[in-house]
């Protein structure tokens, strides 16, 4: 169906890509929620991938990763002279996804001041670009994705209701891992076959009890952190058999009723983690923000969402380099 690489065998990832496959032909908004690292933005992918809009432009926007001053002027566009620092005209992503798609990531994350022009624009199709009057008409698809919980933030008043409501009108909710447990054979087959492969590494066994440590496992991050844990194990396994990391914390699940654990505290315990990994180094390629396979001024901008404190790394660069990459990931800057 799509060129993506989705790998999954349970009835909940199936359940899921055959919603993909409903909804893909339509042009009505989709909701992806899920934890972190699901699969949220692949999902979003393979529904433009599956849709007519295919060899129109697919463009991703991080709502939580632009400081909320500037992320009117990225989603509309601005005029030249709109406000300091425009020199020159400049498209938004409404504009650049005019025919195909326009993933907004993080929507939970879209100041509430903001939240009027975003609904006018899904409902009417049409916005004004920042120092402009002039009506700009655009054909955008939209998908939505959160790890928050959006009734939560609608109940509390952080979010929009009627914003909530045209957005979800498809709805995708994607399991965690721990709740699709089938799918980890796949996908560490497939991640060894692609880390072997990119590695140089010739693994070509996975022991059975390899397999059960991993089914055991609670996966907090996911699917990226399933994947990025295979790239160690391919990486330090001596022979052609895969062996797990020493260094392996085996977590094991919680019964769903013990599991109080709010997305946050997930979120802020993988990060936590995977810090502690790289001995607190959060960019560059040994860092943890390549780990958790995003941006480093996005790994930053959560860590301070989620109180955890930046500390410096024996390997890191000068702590002024820091806080001036702290500073750029945040909208007070
Ligand atoms: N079904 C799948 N098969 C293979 N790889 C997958 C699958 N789902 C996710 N991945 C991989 O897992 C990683 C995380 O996926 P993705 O970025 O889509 O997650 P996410 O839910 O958007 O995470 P976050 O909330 O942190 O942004 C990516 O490298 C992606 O390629
Ligand atoms: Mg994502």
């Amino acid at each position: 169906m799509t060129t993506l690489d989705l790998i999954g065998s349970s009835p909940k990832f199936r359940a899921v890509m055959t919603d993909v496959e409903r909804v893909a032909p339509v042009d009505s908004a989709v909701l992806i929620q899920g934890e972190t690292g699901t699969g949220k933005e692949v999902i979003a992918r393979a529904i433009h991938e599956a849709s007519p809009r295919r060899s129109q432009r697919f463009v991703a926007l991080n709502c939580a990763a632009i400081p909320s001053a500037l992320l009117e002027s990225e989603l509309f566009g601005h005029e030249r002279g709109a406000f300091t620092g425009a020199c020159t005209q400049t498209q938004g992503r409404f504009q650049m996804a005019d025919g195909g798609t326009l993933f907004l990531d993080e929507i939970g994350d879209m100041p509430l001041e903001l939240q009027p022009k975003l609904l006018r624009a899904l409902q009417e199709r049409e916005f004004e670009r920042l120092g402009s009057t002039r009506t700009v008409r655009v054909n955008v698809r939209v998908v939505a994705a959160t790890n928050q919980d959006l009734d939560q933030l609608v109940a509390k008043k952080l979010f929009r209701a009627d914003l909530f409501y045209r957005l979800n009108v498809i709805p995708i909710r994607l399991p965690p891992l721990r709740e699709r447990v089938q799918d980890i054979l796949p996908l560490t087959e497939f991640f060894v076959a692609k880390f072997a492969a990119s590695l140089n590494k010739p693994i070509d066994s996975i022991p059975e009890e390899v397999i059960e440590v991993l089914k055991a496992h609670d996966w907090p991050g996911n699917i990226r952190e399933l994947q990025n844990f295979i790239e160690r194990a391919v990486l330090f396994s001596p022979g052609s058999v895969l062996r797990l990391p020493l260094d392996f914390k085996h977590t094991v699940k919680q019964s769903s009723e013990s599991a109080s654990r709010t997305l946050a505290d997930a979120d802020r315990e993988h990060i936590l983690e995977t810090l502690k990994q790289t001995d607190w180094l959060i960019g560059g390629q040994d860092g943890a923000a390549n780990r958790l396979g995003v941006p480093r001024t996005t790994l930053i901008y959560k860590m301070r969402k989620l109180g955890i404190e930046i500390r410096r790394s024996t390997r890191a660069r000068p702590i002024r380099q820091l806080a001036a990459e702290e500073c750029h990931a945040t909208a007070s800057c």
